[in-house]
């Protein structure tokens, strides 16, 4: 395999934490940084040891020696960061949510296609080797047909008027920031197209705060939580009509994953450590697509991205929650 040459665009919090998974992955180089302050991007690049950095998200775009570019910037962003990216011919791995609504995102997946690029959402839950095996075991029949998912993402946040997740301008609010996991795990498990969505939301500072939803399928159900302002077990199950699937706190990013009969004896337990931090596997599945040529990744597919989003904006809309400029 070859090395790729990797740029991030962004240099807050995840980007950290991507550029140390990209630190140890095989096969990738921590070629170039971006940011909108030149300071800002030699200081990262200087820490993380990237050869370049770029004092715009443009200078980047533009350069013909990046391979790929990872967008770390916040939700409201996105699509502009992507759409600059991908109209130069860039492959782009962009952050969740991949952007604010559906629109945005149908002319994002068009534009990758009519330039031929590859593009897909950091969903780094469905790279990672637990969400694998749990899908391996429902696939396998271990746990017979599925009919409920529960799944919640919620912590306590303090108020911060400069933080991106209370800023309707930045796309904040938990259903993009962490809504979407619980979101994406029972859509992939139970259906991209459920038959009724049902959601209620707590909306302060123009964006919410914590909400609630069911989506219910034929004969199935999911119940599915996120917030700022409580803490929650932050677990996941899967249960189906011979046993459940339990997935350890913080589901989304879990190394353990456990298989439960229907009398709820525990029948095998997985625990799949990281190498790093967890980002390498989206780094390796993104790096395995481009190898092979591919412009859609098989375990983050444009598809499932396409309907975690319209599950969102059916929220949004039953809520009366639109950001600046929608
Ligand atoms: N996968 C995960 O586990 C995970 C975890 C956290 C966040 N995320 C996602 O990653 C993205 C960024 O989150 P974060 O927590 O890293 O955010 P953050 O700390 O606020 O950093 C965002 C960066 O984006 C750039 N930026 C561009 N326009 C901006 C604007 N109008 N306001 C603020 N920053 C702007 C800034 O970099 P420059 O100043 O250098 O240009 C900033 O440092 C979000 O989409 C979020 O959902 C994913």
């Amino acid at each position: 395999m070859k090395n790729y040459r990797w740029g991030i665009i962004g240099t807050g919090r995840i980007a950290r934490s991507f550029a140390e998974a990209l630190k140890g992955s095989p096969n990738a180089e921590l070629y170039a940084v971006a940011s909108r302050s030149t300071d800002k991007a030699a200081a990262f690049a200087a820490e993380f040891d990237f050869e370049k950095s770029y004092g715009s998200y443009d200078e980047l775009a533009s350069d013909n020696n990046v391979d790929i570019v990872y967008i770390a910037t916040p939700m409201a962003s996105h699509y502009a960061d992507s759409m600059l990216c991908i109209t130069h011919g860039r492959n782009v791995l962009c952050e969740k949510s991949i952007s604010l609504n559906t629109a945005q995102l149908e002319e994002m997946l068009a534009a990758a296609k009519n330039n031929g690029v590859f593009f897909m959402e950091a969903m780094w839950m469905k790279c990672r080797p637990s969400y694998l095996k749990a899908l391996d075991w429902i696939r396998s029949g271990r746990i017979g047909r599925v009919k409920y998912v529960k799944a919640d993402f919620c912590c306590s946040v303090p108020y911060n008027k400069d933080d991106r997740l209370f800023s309707p301008e930045c796309g904040g609010g938990a259903l993009l920031d962490v809504g979407v996991y619980p979101i994406t795990f029972a859509a992939d498990i139970l259906g991209d197209t459920p038959d009724e969505i049902i959601s209620s939301a707590n909306i302060v500072y123009g964006v919410d705060m914590s909400n609630s939803i069911t989506l219910r399928y034929d004969d199935s159900t999911a119940v599915l939580q996120s917030g700022f302002e409580m803490e929650c077990s932050n677990k996941a199950l899967i249960s189906g009509e011979k046993g459940m699937i339990v997935f350890g706190e913080w589901f989304h990013c879990s190394d353990e994953v456990t298989l439960f009969d229907r009398d709820g004896m525990e029948i095998e337990k997985s625990v799949l450590p990281v190498m790093i931090n967890g980002y390498e596997y989206e780094i390796i599945e993104a790096q395995n697509c481009l190898e092979d040529g591919l412009t859609e990744s098989p375990l983050v597919p444009h598809s499932g991205t396409l309907a975690v989003m319209k599950i969102m904006d059916k929220c949004r809309k039953d809520w009366g929650l639109r950001y600046p400029g929608e």
